[in-house]
This record gives C-alpha cells, sequence and structure tokens, in this order.
C-alpha cells in the first residue's frame, strides 16, 4: 500500500538526514536509475548534488544534449558534462574483442569520473541508482552463484577508488517503482520508459572494432529505426530495440550506378526478464519502411537485415 509518492517523502527524509549538509556527487548516464535518483536528491538536497555527465562518444543520437537539457536547463540541476568522445575512441582504437571493449569503456569511465570528481571540493557521498535486481545479481555474483555472462557495471568499481559514503535511495525498489517515481518527480516520460541502454553502448553494437565512422552511421540508423517503432505505435510493445552496425562491406545499386557499403542489422525482442527474449514478429511494412530510410538516407549503408534468433541461445546485443 505504498505511493510513489509516500516512497519519494521517505526517501527525502532519509537522504536529508544522512547527508545533513554535506555535497553529493552522481554520475548520470541519462538512464532511468541515475536520472531518478538525480531527480530525487535534488528535491531533497538542491545544491548539494552535483552531477557528473560522461560524453563516451558511444552514446545515442542527441543524447547527450537531451540529458543536458532535461536536467541541467529544465530542472535547474548542477551538472558537469566532460565531453571524452576523442579519449575513448582513442583507447579503443585496434581493440576488437567485445569483453576488452567492456573493460577499457568501464575502466575509462572511472579515470574521467574521478578526474571530474576531483575538482569538486568538499564531496562526502557518492549516489548510485542501484536498484533491487543490481543488489541481488551483485550479491550472487560474490558468491559464485550466478555465472556472470558479461561484466557489467553498474555495481561495484566506483567506490573502491574513491573513499565516499554511498546514497542509494532505490535500493529497495524494483524497475518499475523507480519508474513510477520518476514520473511522480515529474521526468519526461519518454525518458522513464525508454528501452535500457548497455553501459559501454555502441561500443558493443558496433561489432569489432569502433570507429568514429562508424557510431557516426549507426547512431542515424538507429535513430530511424526508433522513430519508426514510435510513429507505428510498436516502440512499447518491444522491450528493447536497436541497430547494430556490421563492418563488412555489401554491394548495392543507385541509379546507374554501383556502390559498395555496410551493413546495419535490426535486432528487437520482447522480454519479461531479459534472461530469455524472443524476436519481435514487427509487421512487414513497418521493416520495408525502416529498411528503405536508412538505405536512402545513410549513404555508408547498402542493406539492412532483421535479426530473428531468439535467446537463448542468441543474447539479445550481439556482442
Ligand atoms: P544480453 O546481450 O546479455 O543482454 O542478452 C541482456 C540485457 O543486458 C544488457 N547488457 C548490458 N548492460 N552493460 C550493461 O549495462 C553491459 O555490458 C551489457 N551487456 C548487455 C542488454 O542491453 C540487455 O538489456
Amino acid at each position: 500500500n505504498w505511493t510513489p509518492a509516500q516512497i519519494i517523502e521517505d526517501q527525502i527524509a532519509r537522504v536529508r538526514e544522512q547527508v545533513g549538509d554535506r555535497h553529493v556527487l552522481l554520475g548520470l548516464s541519462g538512464g532511468v536509475d541515475s536520472s531518478v535518483v538525480a531527480a530525487l536528491l535534488h528535491k531533497a538536497i538542491g545544491d548539494q548534488l552535483t552531477c557528473v555527465f560522461v560524453d563516451n562518444g558511444l552514446l545515442r543520437k542527441d543524447e547527450g544534449n537531451q540529458v543536458m537539457e532535461t536536467f541541467s536547463q529544465h530542472m535547474g540541476v548542477r551538472v558537469i558534462r566532460s565531453d571524452a568522445e576523442d579519449l575513448f575512441l582513442g583507447k579503443l582504437e585496434g581493440v576488437a574483442d567485445p569483453e576488452e571493449k567492456r573493460k577499457i569503456i568501464g575502466n575509462t569511465f572511472i579515470d574521467v569520473f574521478d578526474e571530474q570528481a576531483a575538482k569538486i571540493e568538499g564531496v562526502d557521498f557518492l549516489a548510485q541508482g542501484t536498484i533491487y535486481p543490481d543488489v541481488i545479481e551483485s550479491a550472487a555474483s560474490k558468491t559464485g552463484k550466478a555465472h556472470v555472462i558479461k561484466s557489467h557495471h553498474n555495481v561495484g568499481g566506483l567506490p573502491e577508488t574513491m573513499k565516499l559514503k554511498l546514497v542509494e535511495p532505490l535500493r529497495e525498489l524494483f524497475k518499475d517503482e523507480v519508474r513510477k517515481l520518476g514520473v511522480e518527480l515529474g521526468l519526461p516520460y519518454d525518458m522513464v520508459y525508454r528501452h535500457p541502454f548497455p553501459g559501454p553502448g555502441l561500443g558493443v553494437r558496433i561489432l569489432g572494432e569502433v570507429k568514429k565512422e562508424y557510431a557516426d552511421i549507426l547512431r542515424e540508423a538507429d535513430a530511424i529505426f526508433i522513430e519508426e517503432l514510435h510513429n507505428a505505435g510498436w516502440y512499447h510493445k518491444t522491450s528493447q530495440a536497436f541497430a547494430v552496425f556490421l563492418p563488412v562491406k555489401s554491394v548495392g545499386v543507385v541509379g546507374d550506378g554501383r556502390r559498395y557499403e555496410w551493413v546495419i542489422a535490426l535486432r528487437a525482442v520482447e522480454t519479461i526478464d531479459f534472461m530469455t527474449a524472443r524476436w519481435a514478429h514487427l509487421p512487414y511494412e513497418l521493416l520495408e519502411k525502416v529498411s528503405n530510410r536508412i538505405i536512402n538516407e545513410l549513404s555508408g549503408v547498402s542493406r539492412v537485415t532483421y535479426d530473428v534468433s531468439s535467446k537463448p541461445p542468441a543474447t539479445i546485443e550481439w556482442e
């Protein structure tokens, strides 16, 4: 018999008591969990909160600007944005292995975050968007009970390098509860009900070596796919949908000419728990529209494919 408003009231009181007049730092990713923490803490402690948003160059189209607009411009949250695209892409040069890429992206994130944090004076607390399933998962992996397939870097890691006390107001909540809190706190519906996006971002949606050229094409293709899913009323019928960049070249024709360009794969799944998933049976007309738009609007793409693999055995991401 809880309501989102009550939980918010409770958590605001708890945070104020824990933090007092001290300063809190939060890594804001634009994802649901850290966004809700930002909104909640802003309400609880206002200017005692500073957020650090790291743009790693592997975000979706316009994502960085949207995060700044929502939090900095609209809500008046203090957000430091670090544009670190060159740094991330530099470190990823020549690296093709998925787990290696994850490690590099995770470690570079921590480096950039630490560097920004060091500039802020008098910080005693680190806020995190840890939710209940993260707590369970991380406890299980520590005791070796769970088979950890991929190095998710949402829990742990960060505080080890910094002697900060943790503020984790979502620790007891499930995702659907977090979303309801977000809406109650006034966050945009589209931000709160957006599909999940992995920490390593487009870094694991560009197969093999990551290059800026690939990321730029992928961002556009992905944006077209997501826009058409919304237009067709299919976005919220899928649990996760995205484009994948395949670094292989394929032949196509334009007018009298021949083109030899990259391939984009589309992935859309329906799932409850993300442990198993069924590929979404999108209407052919929708797939046709997305495919035509991607090939016509993006000169670097000559072919679009649709992924019809279920999980298991195929994972949701391609890497
Ligand atoms: P898979 O590909 O394992 O994905 O079927 C299951 C869910 O986890 C997300 N995912 C990640 N999230 N860091 C993250 O924060 C990662 O390295 C990572 N790998 C996969 C994936 O997007 C899906 O929602």
